[in-house]
């Protein structure tokens, strides 16, 4: 059999670059590699694999499914998309709404455009999306991402998008010093947007209430004050809780966290959904938004659209998340790791800002001078000793995942204990290995 790496077009990479390890099993949060070796997973794959690998009920789930029914169409019914969509919408409190589902993050998102623009009779309608965002790499979702590694490549006009400056507390794009109004002025930056097209130009604003791929986390004062100012001008709210949700940011979805307050018209899901045993996505609507749907014709659809197998996996991964307390315990943890991320930050001058910990998510921002925060690299370049500090962590048998001057720290939910407290330890002595003091 010839090498993946001569045969495969692999994403986001540099094709003659490509030449990672093959990996043929995993349990917990370890990956088993071909060459006999185990790599600790500090970043759940793509901050995906919220369950760990190979979680013994969802393998036993899918199997079960596989051996009744593997597939049917949406134009018939399925069991276990049924059981998914009223798990979900009891889960996000959403009863009466419906769910739409899709096969992954950025169709989600693609989705939930098309269906807010309909439900709101604005099908051309602008969609408020934010710089420093991440929604997919689709057409449309790339045209919402505020990624500047993709902003050549699409064009946001021409898909109805517009974009705002982001609540980036530590490098403050309405130059705010203080973390809560720097929230409280990127709310406000959507607000005078809506504002300066009209109400009836905008059909949406849509945004990351939490951990996303671009290295932002909110202050808390941005999503209660974003929810404010839509709903006062009675312009749909979603939340992209693609990776926020599940866990991750310590709810079930991250706008949980402040209560109806911060409740949404919609949001997207995808990755914890199915904790990445099969692809699968959702667009969830409030029970207004989908009244205005009700009696209309939805034109939309993929042949693959709420597959039976990857709703019985997703119905499985809800199990578990209640049954194993996980939600709650990546709250307790993701306390742990934003203290323990605290203490390295107090110990290596490299790292400028330590954000997030509600959950099992935490951003590592590197800096060449703390007084001045000037980034380790320009945003979105990478620097190479962060990339040999991540080498030597795969060699030593962990893996980190990093994005620009960026550590990404989101370890699957069962991660043990004595696991975390390793991961963080060798981190500790590769920072000082690689960036030591002067
Ligand atoms: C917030 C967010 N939205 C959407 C996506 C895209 O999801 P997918 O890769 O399943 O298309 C991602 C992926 O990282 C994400 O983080």
């Amino acid at each position: 059999m010839r090498a993946e790496r001569h045969t495969v077009l692999h994403s986001w990479c540099i094709q003659a670059q490509w030449d990672a390890p093959t990996v043929v099993g995993g349990s917990g949060a370890r990956l088993f590699l071909a060459d006999g070796r185990q790599v600790l997973d500090m970043s759940s794959l793509a901050e995906c694999s919220n369950l760990g690998h190979q979680h013994p009920k969802l393998v036993e789930a899918v199997r079960a499914q596989a051996e009744r029914l593997c597939f049917i169409t949406n134009a018939w019914g399925a069991e276990p998309r049924a059981k998914l969509a009223e798990m979900l919408l009891e889960r996000s409190g959403f009863a009466g709404g419906r769910v739409f589902f899709t096969l992954g993050g950025a169709d989600a998102n693609e989705h939930a455009v098309k269906i807010v623009r309909q439900a709101m009779h604005k099908p051309r309608g602008i969609v408020i999306a934010r710089e420093r965002s991440y929604h997919g790499s689709t057409h449309l979702a790339m045209a919402l991402s505020g990624d500047s590694r993709t902003r050549t490549l699409v064009d946001p006009d021409a898909f109805g998008v517009s974009h705002v400056e982001p609540p980036y507390a530590y490098r403050c794009p309405f130059g705010s010093g203080s973390d809560a109004e720097c929230g409280e002025l990127a709310a406000a930056a959507v607000a005078e947007r809506i504002d300066h097209f009209g109400v009836p130009g905008v059909a949406a604003v849509f945004m990351e209430p939490n951990a996303g791929s671009n290295g932002i986390v909110a202050p808390d004062t941005f999503w209660p004050a974003l929810r404010r100012v839509t709903r006062e001008r009675d312009v749909p709210l979603v939340a992209d809780e693609v990776m926020s949700g599940f866990g991750r940011c310590g709810e079930w979805f991250a706008w949980q966290r402040y209560g109806e307050e911060g409740r949404p018209d919609m949001m997207t899901l995808a990755k914890g959904l199915t904790g990445a045993v099969l692809p699968l996505g959702a667009v969830v609507l409030s029970p207004a938004i989908a009244d205005r749907v009700e009696h209309e014709m939805l034109y939309t659809g993929l042949t693959y659209c709420g597959h039976p197998l990857s709703c019985a996996a997703g119905v499985a991964a809800l199990e578990a998340y209640a049954e194993e307390g996980l939600i709650e315990r990546s709250r307790r943890l993701g306390a742990v790791l934003l203290q323990e991320l605290e203490n390295l930050r107090r110990r290596h001058a490299v790292i400028g800002d330590v954000r997030g910990g509600h959950g099992l998510f935490a951003v590592l921002e590197l800096v060449t001078d703390r007084a001045t925060r000037e980034p380790l690299a320009p945003w979105p370049q990478g620097h190479p000793a962060l990339k040999a500090l991540v080498d030597d962590a795969m060699a030593a048998g962990v893996s980190f995942a990093t994005r620009g001057n960026l550590i990404l720290v989101a370890p699957p939910l069962v991660i043990r204990e004595r696991e975390l407290a390793d991961a963080l330890a060798l981190l500790d002595r590769l920072l000082a290995r690689h960036f030591p003091a002067d």
